[in-house]
């Protein structure tokens, strides 16, 4: 189910990130590559703020919880033990007409693929739609320099196997015992076969994922606590509470390794409605139990007070960089009419925290020093967060522009800031203007983006 009544905002979202610098088409003076996106000036600030916000909330500030950083390609024994070699497919129908594919289980598709009354969804010819057949989401590519003799390794499909196949090392390395967690952020990739709606499922994505072990028997405690604990992470970063769901795994939903799973979902808003930002699973001793098979390599773990080995459990935490960037703009997303003036604004109203810039400083005209104060004032707080300057065009017009991009504060210097050494600082939700003593602006910006 993924009705909802929040408006269907993407369009104009995927004009707005592109206009201002968000996020691009990958080649796209080429035409564009299938679902896959690069982040421009703006995105990789946004994402890199929430990457931030979700390493110091799982690394930093715990003590049981250590970071990695493991290699994208692997042995690729790896993906045979993990299950992807066999069991990582989805269904696979094409239109012997058109030529488009999809995957079997498409809600457009009307009748049996493979049938003569099985229609197409794309050109509506009946009977032309293969039956399914089952297709590997792993790229692969060749280790080595002649392509017939090297061996077949695959882009990793998720970040998971690297902390897996590193259990041993990091728990000796850093003498951690159970329970105890192994956190990473890296890129992931699926050959999707309906990717789409932006950048909610890409072909290249980031992931940040963190396998947390744990004793057998205790597992479907902890898996309740991160359950809780992620889902208070997504409302830290100012996505309104009720956009954000719980979606428990039927037995048929369930993924190979997973004994129980719930997903975390935010509404999207229009056709998309709710969707997947986050899974936290329970995947029981899976993955290390296959990894020993595999492997021959023993990854137990010794339980010194009562002198016994065991294999852990693992609850696993797995969230979407790019889905979660998303859902922080489409959150953030707002066009409002503005008292007293005409022409109304759009805003990005993320979190201080979160926002690609912090502050935009503003001259209010080029001329009687205000310029030289507020360029000034920009380089000085430049040494502490992202600051835009800009002393062109009517203050209004400035205002906007950062609102479209979610700058929180706007400080201008006026007159009377050169005599006073006072300055107006603007809130981009409220509107309301504070004067602020020059030397305290940073702290006072400072303290919001800590709130
Ligand atoms: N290790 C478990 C795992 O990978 P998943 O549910 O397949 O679980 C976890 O993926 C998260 O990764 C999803 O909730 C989503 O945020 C993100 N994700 C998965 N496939 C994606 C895709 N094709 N494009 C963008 N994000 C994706």
């Amino acid at each position: 189910m993924t009705k909802t009544s929040s408006p269907d905002v993407l369009e104009r979202l995927v004009s707005l990130c592109k206009r201002r610098g968000f996020i691009f088409q990958s080649s796209e003076i080429y035409g564009g590559t299938g679902s896959v996106w690069d982040y421009g000036p703006l995105g990789v600030e946004l994402k890199r703020n929430i990457k931030d916000r979700w390493w110091h909330s799982m690394v930093r500030t715990r003590d049981d919880i250590e970071g990695l950083d493991a290699a994208i390609l692997m042995h690729p024994r790896v993906w045979e033990a993990s299950g992807h070699v066999s069991g990582f497919v989805d269904p696979l129908v094409e239109c012997t007409n058109c030529k488009r594919r999809f995957r079997a289980d498409d809600e457009r598709i009307k009748g049996e693929p493979g049938s003569p009354d099985a229609q197409c969804p794309s050109c509506g010819m009946k009977g032309t739609l293969t039956a399914p057949r089952q297709f590997n989401l792993m790229f692969k590519t060749f280790m080595g320099p002649v392509e017939d003799t090297a061996a077949v390794v695959y882009l990793r499909p998720e970040t998971a196997q690297g902390i897996y196949v590193n259990f041993l090392n990091v728990q000796q390395a850093s003498r951690q015992r159970i329970p105890f967690g192994i956190a990473q952020i890296g890129k992931a990739f699926r050959n999707e076969i309906t990717p789409g709606n932006f950048i909610f499922r890409t072909r290249e994505f980031e992931q940040m994922e963190m396998q947390f072990f744990v004793e057998p028997g205790t597992d479907m405690k902890w898996f309740e606590y991160w359950k809780e604990q992620r889902l208070r992470w997504h409302e830290s970063l100012g996505i309104a509470p009720e956009r954000l769901r719980f979606h428990e795994h039927s037995k048929e939903e369930l993924a190979h390794y997973a004994r129980a799973a719930f997903d975390i979902e935010f509404d999207f808003g229009g056709s998309l409605g709710f969707q997947e930002i986050e899974g936290v699973h329970n995947r029981g001793d899976f993955d290390l139990t296959r990894h020993q098979e595999f492997s021959g390599k023993k990854l137990d773990y010794f339980d010194q007070p009562n002198n016994r080995r065991f294999v852990p459990y693992v609850v696993e935490t797995s969230v979407g960089a790019d889905r979660t960037t998303l859902a922080i703009l489409v959150n953030g997303f707002r066009e409002e009419a503005v008292p007293g003036e005409e022409e109304g604004r759009t805003v990005l109203a993320f979190h201080p925290a979160i926002a690609p810039i912090k502050a935009g400083v503003f001259p209010l005209v080029k001329k009687d020093g205000m310029p030289e104060m507020a360029s000034r004032l920009a380089s000085d707080l430049r040494a502490y967060f992202p600051v835009f300057y800009d002393e062109s065009g009517a203050i209004g017009r400035r205002y906007r522009r950062q609102d479209e991009v979610g700058t929180p504060f706007c400080i201008t210097i006026d007159g009377e800031s050169v005599s006073d050494g006072t300055v107006t600082v603007r809130d981009r939700d409220t509107l309301k203007q504070e004067r602020v003593a020059s030397e305290q602006v940073r702290d006072y910006v400072l303290e919001r983006i800590a709130a």
